[in-house]
């Protein structure tokens, strides 16, 4: 069995090729730019917007981790998975987003594709991810603010670690074929919970802004394309009406062990945030 991993620099999909290296699974790692692929692995140059790349990149492959990028649109994917199908593969791993199931966004369209292939598939289905405050936040929180337009809603946020985990088992054993797994952390966390957990364990205080929406998007404008403003500008009024105020216990169930909590995030990204 070889394993296709797509955006194998990204939170999840790097955490997927440590966790199939774990397993000693065969894989291949399709990335735009192959160098940045770690010491040891096999990888190919792929690029969702050029399709000439993909055929090399499914060569031998019978299972795919899949992940959509950015706010391109899902045909793409879909072609890709077309190719896909044809050229063998019998099962694709997907990440998607929790509470996309009653939806027609993007990431749904591509999981509706892929149930309408006839092969085995898994839809992974993640809560907002912890690493968002390493990544996205980080600076912002390094400068002492955290601002989001989400009041004082909690979110149950998921490791990108157990993501990962969830999606290795899928890839590997048989027993989660043709299920949709939605994912969370342990904890019922705000913003202000997160900022006062990171302020106990730096020493120093890191504030929460609770910003309006127009705040946020003239605050982020600069520097992201109008279309993911959107997107960003609709996840974020989800949160104000509730919708991450859920919990599951999808990781123990899947991987045997309690999932990534407030406190450990924290402690094992404190260096990102000094
Ligand atoms: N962040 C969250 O809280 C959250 C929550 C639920 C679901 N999700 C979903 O998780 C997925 C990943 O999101 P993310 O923000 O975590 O991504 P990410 O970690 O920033 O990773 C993006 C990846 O996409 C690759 N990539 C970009 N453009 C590409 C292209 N044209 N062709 C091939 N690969 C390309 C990047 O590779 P390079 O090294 O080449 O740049 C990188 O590996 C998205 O579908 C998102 O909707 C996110």
């Amino acid at each position: 069995m070889k394993i296709l991993v797509t955006t194998p620099t990204g939170k999840v999909g790097s955490e997927v090729v440590r966790g199939l290296a774990a397993k000693h699974i065969s894989r291949r790692l399709a990335l735009r730019d192959p160098s940045k692929a770690p010491a040891g692995e096999e990888a190919v140059a792929f690029d969702y917007s050029k399709p000439e790349s993909w055929e090399a990149a499914l060569e031998g492959i019978d299972r795919i981790y899949l992940a959509s990028v950015g706010d391109q649109g899902p045909e793409a994917e879909k072609a890709f998975i077309d190719l896909a199908v044809t050229k063998g593969v019998q099962r694709i791993i997907k990440l998607g987003a929790a509470g996309i199931e009653e939806t027609d966004v993007p990431l749904r369209q591509v999981e509706r594709h892929i149930e309408a292939k006839g092969i085995e598939w898994t839809f992974v289905h993640p809560t907002w991810f912890w690493q968002n405050f390493s990544t996205a936040h980080a600076g912002s929180i390094k400068g002492g603010v955290l601002a989001e337009p989400v009041g004082d809603r909690w979110t149950a946020f998921v490791d990108t670690r157990d993501i990962a985990a969830v999606a290795v088992e899928a890839l590997v054993t048989d027993s989660w074929v043709g299920q949709i797994l939605t994912i969370t952390g342990p904890d019922k966390t705000t913003r202000a919970q997160f900022a006062a957990e990171v302020s106990r364990q730096l020493g120093r205080q890191v504030k929460f802004l609770d910003v309006t929406d127009e705040q946020f998007r003239s605050g982020v404008r600069p520097y992201l394309p109008a279309s993911y403003v959107e997107l960003l500008s609709a996840l974020y009024s989800w949160v104000r009406a509730g919708a991450t105020e859920f919990t599951t216990e999808t990781v123990e169930k899947v991987t045997g062990r309690k999932p990534i909590g407030l406190s450990q995030f924290v402690a094992d990204h404190l260096e990102v945030w000094r």
